[in-house]
């Protein structure tokens, strides 16, 4: 089969026509961001953002006008609001952040204190049980090293269990499970990579990374709930979900489209130290997400040649804070070379290695994680993440 070009998929679109305009879709610089990899369409589909919700109908309509072209494997659609009029006279475009508060109940008045988050329940994934989130304050503490190994570990305990990287901006699963094929479609879905015994999304199994990183607000927020909502997920015990860092766009997403059972915070730890259990505000008690529990990663560090253990950031400072903020403390992780060259290589040690020392840390944390699911909700605690 010969290989699809960008010109055709611009054909291909330019024959949908926008029934709120009456025009090409393609007119007017809508289009963006197109990419094309291996038959792996990927672009954005600029509307004004009042137009929000009813552009849907016109997204499908140019996904399928691609998906029909010969040569096309996957194509990914998403929905982007962007445009500011110059001096700014208009109100922000709709964050997804400020999308929920921009929208209040009918009831809301004026300096009426209202929750911020708005008390609708969000939409589980069909045949998908409890879905968890592995959430950081930042980047670089381990958070992907964490989700992919406790994945695994639930695995092992018999759960059947997903994952998916919703770090769009630095996917990293693609690496973690050495996972270099692109998701096949059922025709309408996309299908999950088998791998290591769980099922794997990553939105680098459709992209670069470098591809990745420059997408914008609005299309992560799209990108996002197609890989939750159009994926073959189905049956799973558990899904985890591996965040990007902080409390931006992308956790606000995940946390209003779906009813996430909790987050389990990765935080090393210096970095938990910082979590200031008297403040109040953060993504987690705004969205009402109970937190499973902490988990301390790069806690120790173990020689390996003498095992002789070095504290290198000060040690139990986890346990303490956890205990401080009346929430689970899961575990800790040891500092280990080995953790990180079984990451590189696409078998984490859980896989690589399931009786040794440093998969009995993931494996104990995932236990614990087991344990939670199967209880029942309970309240947020107030927690801080910076
Ligand atoms: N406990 C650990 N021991 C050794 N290396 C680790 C450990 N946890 C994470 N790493 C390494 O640290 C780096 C950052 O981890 P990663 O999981 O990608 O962090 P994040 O997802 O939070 O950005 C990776 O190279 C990873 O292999
Ligand atoms: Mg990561």
């Amino acid at each position: 089969m010969t290989a699809v070009t960008k010109d055709q998929i611009l054909d291909a679109l330019a024959r949908v026509i926008d029934p709120e305009t009456g025009k090409s879709v393609t007119a007017g610089n809508a289009i963006q961001g197109l990419t094309l990899r291996d038959g792996n369409v990927g672009f954005a589909i600029e509307v004004p953002p009042a137009r929000g919700p009813r552009a849907e109908p016109l997204r499908k309509a140019c996904e399928q006008a691609v998906s029909a072209l010969p040569g096309v494997f996957s194509v990914t659609a998403v929905l982007t609001a962007h445009n500011e009029p110059p001096g700014g006279a208009r109100p922000a475009p709709p964050q997804p952040a400020r999308a929920q508060q921009a929208s209040p109940a009918p009831h809301a008045r004026p300096g009426h204190l209202r929750p911020r988050h708005t008390p609708v329940a969000p939409m589980g994934i069909p045949g998908v049980n409890a879905i968890i989130a592995v959430a950081s304050g930042k980047g670089g503490v381990g958070k992907s090293t964490v989700a992919v190994n406790l994945a695994l570990g639930l695995s092992r305990l018999g759960l059947r269990t997903g994952l998916l990287d919703a770090d769009i901006y630095g996917p990293s699963v693609p690496r973690l499970l050495d996972i270099r094929e692109k998701p096949q479609t059922d025709g309408r879905k996309l299908i999950p990579i088998a791998k290591l015994g769980i099922k794997a999304m990553s939105i680098g199994f459709l992209v670069t990374e470098d591809q990745a990183m420059i997408w914008r607000g609005p299309m992560v927020q799209s990108a996002l709930t197609q890989m939750m909502n159009d994926v073959v997920w189905a049956p799973l015990d558990v899904l985890v979900i591996d965040m990007p860092p902080g409390t931006g766009d992308a956790q606000l997403t995940i946390a209003q489209r779906v009813p996430l059972k909790g987050a389990v915070i990765v935080s090393t730890p210096q970095d938990i130290a910082l979590i200031d259990a008297r403040k109040g505000i953060t993504m987690f008690n705004r969205t009402q997400i109970p937190v499973l529990g902490v988990v301390e990663n790069m806690s120790v560090f173990v020689c390996e040649n003498c095992g002789h253990e070095s504290h290198i950031f000060g040690h139990g400072g986890a346990r303490a804070t956890a205990e401080k903020l009346g929430v689970p403390f899961l575990g800790e992780v040891p500092l280990m070379p080995k953790i990180r060259e079984t990451s590189d290589a696409g078998t984490p040690i859980v896989d690589y290695n399931p009786t040794g020392p440093e998969a009995h840390a993931f494996l104990a944390i995932a236990e614990q994680v087991a344990k939670a699911i199967a209880a029942p909700a309970r309240a947020a605690p107030k927690i801080v993440i910076e």
